[in-house]
């Protein structure tokens, strides 16, 4: 920690000489804190974030205005995705495949207090989002027989609370060496003069450097290394938001494998044409993510000869990373992208204000952006009914509502497959509460499987339908 001199040299050096105005009205344990921030935050980078927003400034036309085409997606079928999937297995076997959850995000659309990962999402048992994803790696180490290693960024935040929870939690099942933590950086935000802000008289305002934080912080924590000492050839990379992702989907890792890719990416269609995800595109040679925003109405509607939008395919932050391409990404760094937001600062008197019109300019990485560097890096389609419902609001699409409703709708796909009678409403939904563990069977073959086998639950005529599977 600097002490107070050093302090002041530190900040007179940045410009940002206000972060301690209000030094004479703190006690004894807010001084330490404030001091102990500035040691930490690097203003060697904050910097650069000047720099970045005073380009931003001068930015000359936007980028989509460079031709582009819709990048080409992969439909996996027949034999193509058999050979896909019996390569992911042996690769799932060989246990070279790891897998990394983002969980960094403040969540602030949801407005849940602590973290993400931890929001309740079972329709029947409120397990939360966690487990889900954990338990399907649960299921896959029975399967495959070897551990596919479980990397959680978080921030700092919810750091502490993430790994309380799992501790609780009993780590739902999973073996804690294979649990690996690992905390994104922070950046400041700042005001249009370039200087930080403080949201307390104590504390300078700071939040996440993105889901592109991933790569730096991957080297900074260790995990990188720890991939590499396990011999992890590829891991599987998700949003903690969406509980029926299918992680580590033994064909979209295996199809990866086959190619050689660098970084894979699924995609799938758009729900409607203002649908706010990015959309993979080709543009100079090159595979990227467009963001939404960037496309003009016209875009947005452009329709195929076929009658489908042209730009069909948007990413849902589904990828297979390849372990060294994550090794070269670590260093290369990524782009920072601005945006003005609402930042809660202190006034004159040090009283709190929380800005009702945007006031400050945040900044973070975006993932997709090392698309740029891969060399091969294929786009494979997915069912977003099987896939994709993520929590993002607190009401109306992509709430905890919509979640559960999906998730229930597919364990009745896989019920009623597997021979179970499941009455359905008249919009396709399930009559009856159903939670399915994914330990106990993680897509519709399992689930078959499990029924068939001896001692399987006997089925309930009415009620609920909970299907569980003991630690
Ligand atoms: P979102 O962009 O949906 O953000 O993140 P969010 O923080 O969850 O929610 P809002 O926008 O504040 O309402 C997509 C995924 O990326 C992770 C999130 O945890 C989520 O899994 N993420 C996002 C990080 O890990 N770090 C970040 O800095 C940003």
């Amino acid at each position: 920690m600097p002490s107070l001199e050093e302090a002041r040299k530190i900040l007179a050096d940045a410009g940002q000489s206000h972060v301690l105005a209000f030094w004479n009205r703190l006690d004894a344990p807010a001084r330490e804190s404030l001091l102990a921030q500035i040691g930490r935050i690097d203003f060697a980078a904050v910097a650069k974030l000047r720099g970045v927003l005073a380009d931003a400034g001068a930015k000359a036309a936007p980028a989509a205005a460079a031709p582009m085409e819709p990048a080409p997606v992969v439909e996996l079928a027949g034999a193509e995705l058999a050979a896909a999937r019996a390569r992911g297995e042996e690769e799932l076997r060989a246990g070279r495949v790891g897998a990394l959850v983002v969980a960094g995000g403040q969540g602030s659309r949801l407005g849940f207090e602590g973290p993400k990962g931890c929001y309740p999402v079972g329709p029947i048992t409120d397990a939360p989002l966690f487990f889900f994803h954990a338990r399907k790696l649960l299921a896959l180490k029975r399967r495959y027989g070897r551990p596919v290693p479980f990397y959680v960024m978080t921030s700092e935040t919810n750091d502490a609370a993430t790994r309380a929870f799992f501790e609780e939690r009993g780590y739902f099942g999973l073996a804690k060496e294979d649990v690996f933590f690992f905390v994104q950086g922070m950046w400041p935000a700042l005001d249009p003069e370039g200087k930080v802000i403080l949201d307390r008289p104590d504390h300078v305002f700071l939040s996440p450097d993105g889901h592109g934080g991933t790569l730096a912080a991957l080297e900074r924590s260790g995990a990188l290394a720890d991939m590499e000492a396990r011999g992890l050839a590829s891991v599987f990379y998700f949003q903690v938001d969406n509980p029926m992702v299918d992680v580590a989907d033994p064909a979209f890792v295996g199809f990866h494998a086959a190619q050689g890719a660098d970084l894979s990416v699924k995609v799938c269609a758009k729900r409607d044409p203002q649908e706010g995800l990015g959309v993979a595109v080709r543009r100079g040679g090159r595979t990227e993510i467009v963001e939404y925003t960037e496309f003009t109405d016209a875009q947005k509607n452009e329709r195929a000869p076929d009658g489908e939008l042209r730009y069909k395919y948007g990413s849902v932050a589904i990828h297979v990373f390849s372990v060294p391409f994550l090794r070269r990404e670590a260093s290369a760094g990524l782009p920072v992208h601005v945006a003005h937001k609402k930042v809660p600062h202190v006034d004159a008197s040090g009283a709190v204000v929380k800005p009702s019109a945007p006031n400050a300019y945040k900044f973070e990485k975006f993932i997709f952006d090392a698309l740029a560097d891969a060399k091969v890096c294929p786009c494979v389609a997915f069912d977003r009914e099987a896939e994709f419902s993520p929590v993002k609001n607190a009401e109306g699409a992509d709430s905890p509502a919509t979640c559960r409703a999906d998730l229930s709708r597919k364990w009745a796909r896989w019920l009623r497959a597997a021979g179970v009678a499941v009455p359905l409403d008249g919009r396709g939904y399930p009559v009856r509460r159903i939670e399915i563990d994914p330990a106990f069977a993680f897509d519709a073959a399992s689930l078959a499987e499990r029924l068939a086998a001896p001692g399987a639950p006997a089925e309930e005529p009415a009620g609920d339908i909970l299907l569980r599977e003991d630690a």
